[in-house]
This record gives structure tokens, sequence and C-alpha cells, in this order.
């Protein structure tokens, strides 16, 4: 059976919806998405330094890399483009900076409020091609609905 992605927006809004701090938001909204979408191995979030830099923030899933060089990887790829970017096989994306071996397909999805990015989620499967695009819609959508719930640091917005 196809996943309800319509269902998962609702759940996720009323997960969030009685809180404004992001980085609670953030933890639940990374632990909703890791036990609800099927056949991931990491979710989470990685949030921009003055450096320029990615940070690690609240995920789900095996210990991750910590800081990602600014630029750098499908995270950093997806944050300076601004847009999401879905890789079928990491191995055949040159740039990509393996935090888990085990990590195959990958969705990362800039998190883009009031003309600025405040950082990107990242999700990765140990199964090649795990995203369709239905998946990518749906994760988008899940995202909008965390964004709608988030009020984030100054510090974190790159306008
Ligand atoms: N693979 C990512 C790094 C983050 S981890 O997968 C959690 C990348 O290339 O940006």
């Amino acid at each position: 059976m196809e996943l309800d992605y319509d269902l998962l927006t609702r759940q996720v809004e009323a997960l969030l919806a009685d809180e404004s701090d992001f980085i609670a938001n953030a933890a639940n909204f990374a632990a909703f998405v890791y036990h609800e979408v099927p056949a991931l191995n990491w979710a989470g979030f990685y949030f921009p330094t003055r450096s320029g830099d990615l940070l690690l923030g609240p995920f789900n899933g095996r210990p991750a890399c910590t800081r990602l060089p600014n630029g750098r990887g499908v995270c950093g790829a997806s944050f300076a483009r601004r847009e999401t970017l879905v890789v079928d096989d990491v191995h055949a994306f040159a740039d990509h900076i393996v935090c888990d071996s085990a990590s195959v397909s990958e969705i990362v999805v800039p998190l883009l409020k009031e003309g600025a990015v405040y950082g990107v989620f990242d999700i990765d499967s140990p199964q090649r091609a795990r995203f369709a695009a239905r998946d990518r819609d749906g994760i988008e959508r899940l995202v909008t609905v965390f964004l709608a719930h988030a009020v984030f640091p100054d510090a974190y917005r790159v306008a």
C-alpha cells in the first residue's frame, strides 16, 4: 500500500501545532519522519553557521557527521541552490559526504521561509532510488508544516 502523505501531513500538524520552539519541533519532526516513512536509516536537520558550514541538528538514526563544509555534499548543494535534491544512488554523486556507508539514496529539502534559507532537512535510505516523485512531493509538504511551526533563531537566517 502506498504511504498516505495526506494522513502524515495531518499527524505532523497535530504533533507540532501547540509548540513554536524550533528545537522541540525539529526533534519531534525528525523522529516522526524516521519512524513513519518506511525504509530509512537517517532523518534529520543541518543548520547554517557563520562560516557557511552546515552543523548537525536534531535527528533520528545513527550518529552522523557533525559539520558539513560550506557548499559540500548533497546537503551543501541543496542549501546553496535552495532546491530539493533527490539522489537515487549516492555512489554516483561525486560530492556526496558519507556519514553512514549503509546509505544509498537521499533526499534533501532546504528550509525556505520568508525569502531566506535556514538549513536543510536530510533523509537517507539503504534502498536504491527510495524517493520517487510522490515521496518528494509528500516530504516537501511535511517540511512545509514544520516550517509553519518553527521560529528560527536569527543567527540561522541566510538571506
Ligand atoms: N550525505 C550527506 C551528509 C549528511 S548525512 O547523510 C546524515 C551529504 O552528502 O550532504
